[in-house]
């Protein structure tokens, strides 16, 4: 069997340092392992609308930054194919079929849907496309019959919701779609890395963000203003570890060649934080460390970037072939899901005269 990936962004904000290390970052290294047949790679305008309806011109502005971001990370339009999912409308209907195939309170059970739900003050009215994106997604998904979706922790409940819907699929119409696997940060810190402020996520609407586009000096801005430890005020104060985000964030992104660069007092990170609890380490210290890890990152994204920024027609025509090329491998699973489904009366001859024979005189 092929091997496939399917994964994808909501266009409504530029994309941050959490979305780095939860999914783009393993998604550049999986497109370079070459150990995958196929890569798509999906802005997710149509998801994007069900909670933006109101708002199109912000999904329109941020295709563009989306796409700007995964150039600049490192994806590669010779070996990822990376499209808009509004421009494959196979994409709609398979979600249509499906629907029928999932149950309300299914969906309702969602975990990140409720969240979803809270955060936008939907309680007293959901939109129903809101409420459908999950099984939306499936066909994202089984459109392309990705085998591997590497995402971030909170989309896990997508994934099973999607393996349900293949078994249910396969069961009542044969067997016709491919299961997926969920492939999650093997790094507990990128699972899901806090805002600079300690709080549970980094998001735009928490205002707690470093983007991959920042500025050397917004990085250290937003570095400089992290959440550490409230109880550590003199340098020589022992300091704690949990919730410190220089610390996790550290975790997330410095890899032992670059304590040894950078901090080559240490041994290794650990021993850093071992320093720090005991006392005698300072906060700006370990910010400096932050600062530099991550602007080894961000240095050449930045660069690419630029380049990329000079030629805005460039990227919407890689845009636009990668539409095309998602377009086609979608169409030929929907050939076989509507053969699946008995709804493909014009190309089966078979039907046709079977019931002209039951009808003539
Ligand atoms: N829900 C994802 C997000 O919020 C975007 C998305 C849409 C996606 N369809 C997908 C991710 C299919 C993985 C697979 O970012």
């Amino acid at each position: 069997m092929e091997k496939i990936i399917l994964t994808g962004d909501r266009p409504t904000g530029k994309l941050h340092l959490g979305h780095y290390v939860g999914s783009l970052k393993r998604r550049v290294e999986l497109q370079n392992s070459g150990l995958y047949d196929k890569i798509f790679v999906m802005i997710a305008d149509a998801q994007a609308l069900t909670d933006n309806a109101d708002n199109p011109e912000k999904v329109r502005q941020n295709v563009i930054e989306v796409a700007l971001d995964y150039l600049s990370a490192g994806l590669d339009p010779e070996k990822t194919t990376i499209f808009i999912q509004s421009q494959v409308p196979e994409l709609a209907e398979l979600a249509f079929y499906y629907m029928n195939l999932v149950t309300v309170s299914r969906v309702q059970r969602n975990p990140t849907v409720k969240t979803e739900i809270k955060m936008r003050n939907f309680e007293q009215s959901i939109p129903v496309g809101f409420f459908c994106y999950p099984v939306s997604q499936a066909s994202d998904i089984t459109a392309f019959n990705a085998t591997t979706v590497p995402v971030g922790e909170d989309q896990a409940p997508m994934i099973e919701l999607t393996r349900e819907i293949v078994d249910r699929f396969n069961m009542i119409y044969g067997e016709t779609l491919v299961k997926p696997e969920i492939l999650l940060p093997d790094n507990a810190a990128c699972l899901r890395l806090p805002g600079i402020d300690g709080k549970a996520k980094m998001s735009k609407s928490l205002g707690n963000c470093i983007y991959l586009s920042d500025t050397p000096k917004q990085v250290k801005k937003g570095v400089n203003s992290m959440y550490t430890d409230p109880l550590h005020l003199n340098i020589e104060d022992p300091g704690h570890l949990e919730g410190n985000c220089p610390f996790i964030y550290l975790d997330a992104f410095c890899t032992p060649e670059q304590v040894k660069r950078y901090a080559p007092q240490y041994e290794s990170l650990d021993e850093m934080k071992a320093h720090y609890v005991r006392g005698g380490l300072g906060d700006g210290t370990v910010k400096k460390l932050l600062t530099q890890v991550l602007e080894e990152t961000l240095a050449p994204m930045r660069e690419r970037r630029a380049i990329y920024e000079q030629d805005i027609p460039g990227v919407y025509e890689i845009l636009r072939k990668g539409s095309e090329t998602a377009r086609a491998a979608a169409a030929q699973t929907l050939d076989r899901v509507r053969k699946a489904m008995k709804i493909n009366y014009f190309d089966d001859p078979a039907l046709i005269k079977e019931q002209a024979a039951r009808y003539k005189k």
